[in-house]
């Protein structure tokens, strides 16, 4: 794309920035679709963040992305803030409006068309979040949106567990959501005993180089699990993903997350659809 007089500018704010795949997704969707805008990682330190936001909006820039370490902090340089944003307490997106910037959550949003492009519900299922930091908060909105009947989310510290908890049964006003000790989870699976769970990976363990670390490797576990996804891409196929496969469940692994969370934060910026025609080709750009 030749830049020119018209050209927008897109960004990312976070520190660091250098391993990001944000610039191959945009810059991919704005040459398919033929969009004169350009995407590019802006290294920002957490002291200069309000000042990073100010100047974006005062240099004209259509939208940003946030990344660690700054979903949290961003959030008090926004003039609104979407609901589901709001309720999980991080931003990664930044939309222009009149006045300033409006923030989203695309990271929730885009685990939740990864899992429509997999045809996998939650209406009525049991679930089971392993991991309470920054990602397992965006999961636990969406399986609470999505009508899951039960979630259990596990954590080495309980503590960051029983907090998600009681922010989301108190956000959604109903008792669905139980924290429990990492350790503790032959106890839930005994008390659903003719259950199979959705379980949702989002702690770190198993995060390359560390392939063959899994957060739980008993494989009684996995025979109760029916669908299993990672929120980790590298490694392509985890530890986590291959003991699912071998206990008979679907498995998959946080790279569509990845993809739709570009996909919907540059369908909020240009306010268009993006077909997933054109996702596959982002998609398998990301794969090269
Ligand atoms: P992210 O933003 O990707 O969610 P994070 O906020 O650092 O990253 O969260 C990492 C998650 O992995 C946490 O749930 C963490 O457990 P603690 O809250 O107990 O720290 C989990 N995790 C990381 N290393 C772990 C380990 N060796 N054993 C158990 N859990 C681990």
């Amino acid at each position: 794309m030749e830049i020119n007089g018209k050209t927008r500018l897109l960004g990312l704010l976070g520190d660091p920035v250098q391993h990001t795949l944000s610039p191959l997704i945009h810059n991919t969707l704005s040459d398919i679709l033929g969009i004169n805008e350009v995407y590019v990682p802006f290294h920002t330190h957490k002291e200069g963040l309000a000042d990073a936001v100010k100047g974006a909006f005062e240099l004209n820039i259509l939208g940003m992305n946030a990344t660690v370490p700054h979903k949290n902090e961003i959030m008090a340089s926004l003039v609104d803030i979407d609901e589901g944003a709001a309720a999980i307490g991080a931003v990664n997106t930044l939309v222009r409006t009149a006045n300033g910037y409006k923030g989203y959550n695309t990271d929730m949003m885009g685990l939740s068309r990864e899992l429509e492009s997999y045809g996998v519900e939650l209406d009525s299922k049991r679930v089971i979040i392993l991991g309470a930091g920054g990602a397992a908060r965006a999961v636990a909105y969406m399986c609470m949106n999505k009508g899951a009947d039960k979630v259990y989310i596990l954590n080495r510290t309980i503590e960051k567990a029983q907090t998600i908890a009681e922010d989301m049964n108190g956000h959604f006003g109903r008792e669905t959501m139980t924290a429990m000790r990492l350790g503790d989870y032959g106890q839930l699976l005994q008390e659903n005993v003719d259950d199979k769970f959705v379980v949702f990976q989002s702690t770190s363990i198993g995060l390359a180089p560390n392939n063959e670390a899994v957060v739980i490797d008993n494989p009684h576990f996995y025979d109760r699990v029916s669908v299993g996804i990672d929120l980790i891409y590298n490694p392509f196929e985890t530890k986590f993903m291959k003991l699912c496969r071998q206990a008979g469940a679907l498995a998959y692994n946080g790279l569509r997350m990845l993809l739709y969370q570009g996909i919907i934060a540059y369908e909020l910026w240009n306010d268009i659809s993006i077909s997933e025609d054109v996702a596959d080709i982002v998609y398998d750009r990301l794969l090269q």
